[in-house]
């Protein structure tokens, strides 16, 4: 039997990268997939990417800023879709400003990635918790390395602080939704290429050459390298694994 069979999924941030990989994987192992995304329009080409390889996917418009849309799409999702068993808070950005770059730049970053990374992780959560605790769910939260450490690469604090609250957001509810039955994991993804750092690679090999040197697997990853560890933390494969992360990260972390 395939793996999400009877699952309904949500991915936020699905329209692209990371978030589409784990869609498609999630359709492949029988889910219903809901694509969630600011770009619409990214969410809708994958979408029908899904159901032209025969799986069952929907996608809407959300801006997970918006804690207001979070509850009115999670109420359309209901209606239209069903009672959703799995959510995936993937939708992220990142820039690199440090912290003593132009003021405004920094005072930006931190407002921007703090509204996207972790109150849109909140908003999401919050929208759907009835759901899934209604269904002994699964939520799974992409973290980063930057859950731990914050890289040697230039990068912003906002963007470290982010994910460290991911991981603590992660940790909290699975102590608190344990005793529903639902389980709140973690992934964190080492460097992946996807258009979240197109330009940096593209501008800045040196920068790649630091990470990759690092990375004792030696490469860079691909977002199917994220889509495995997303399945075994939706799936009965992790039923007894809670507050956990999953490293998918080349091993960066290790050394
Ligand atoms: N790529 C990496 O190296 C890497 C490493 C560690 C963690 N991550 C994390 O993985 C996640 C996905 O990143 P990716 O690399 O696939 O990036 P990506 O840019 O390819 O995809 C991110 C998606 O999120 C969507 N999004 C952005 N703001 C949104 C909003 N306000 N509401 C809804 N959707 C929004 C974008 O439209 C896009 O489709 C992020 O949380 C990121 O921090 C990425």
């Amino acid at each position: 039997m395939p793996l999400l069979q009877n699952h309904i999924a949500v991915i936020t941030g699905s329209g692209s990268g990371i978030g589409r990989a784990i869609a498609l994987g999630y359709a492949r192992e029988g889910a219903q997939v809901v694509l969630l995304d600011v770009n619409e329009k990214a969410a809708a080409e994958a979408t029908r990417e899904i159901r032209d390889a025969g799986g069952k996917a929907e996608s809407f418009a959300l801006d997970v800023t918006k804690r207001e849309d979070c509850i009115a799409v999670a109420k359309r999702i209901a209606d239209k879709v069903g009672r959703v068993s799995i959510l995936v808070n993937n939708a992220g950005i990142n820039r690199r400003n440090a912290f003593t770059a132009d003021a405004e730049a920094v005072l930006k970053d931190w407002q921007d990635i703090m509204a996207i990374n972790l109150n849109g992780t909140f908003n999401v959560t919050h929208a759907f918790l009835a759901p899934l605790r209604a269904s002994k769910g699964r939520i799974v939260n992409i973290g980063s390395i930057q859950s731990f450490v914050h890289v040697r690469t230039p990068n912003s604090p906002a963007y470290t602080a982010s994910k460290h609250g991911v991981l603590g957001f992660t940790k909290a509810l699975a102590a608190e939704l344990g005793k529903d039955g639902v389980r709140v994991n973690a992934i964190g993804p080492g460097l992946i290429e996807t258009p979240l750092n197109a330009s940096v690679r593209a501008t800045n090999p040196e920068l790649v050459k630091i990470f990759i040197d690092h990375t004792p697997l030696g490469r860079a990853g691909k977002p199917e390298d994220i889509v495995g560890p997303a399945l075994f933390l939706a799936s009965d494969l992790s039923s007894y694994v809670t507050g956990s992360i999953v490293m998918a990260d080349g091993g960066y972390r290790t050394i």
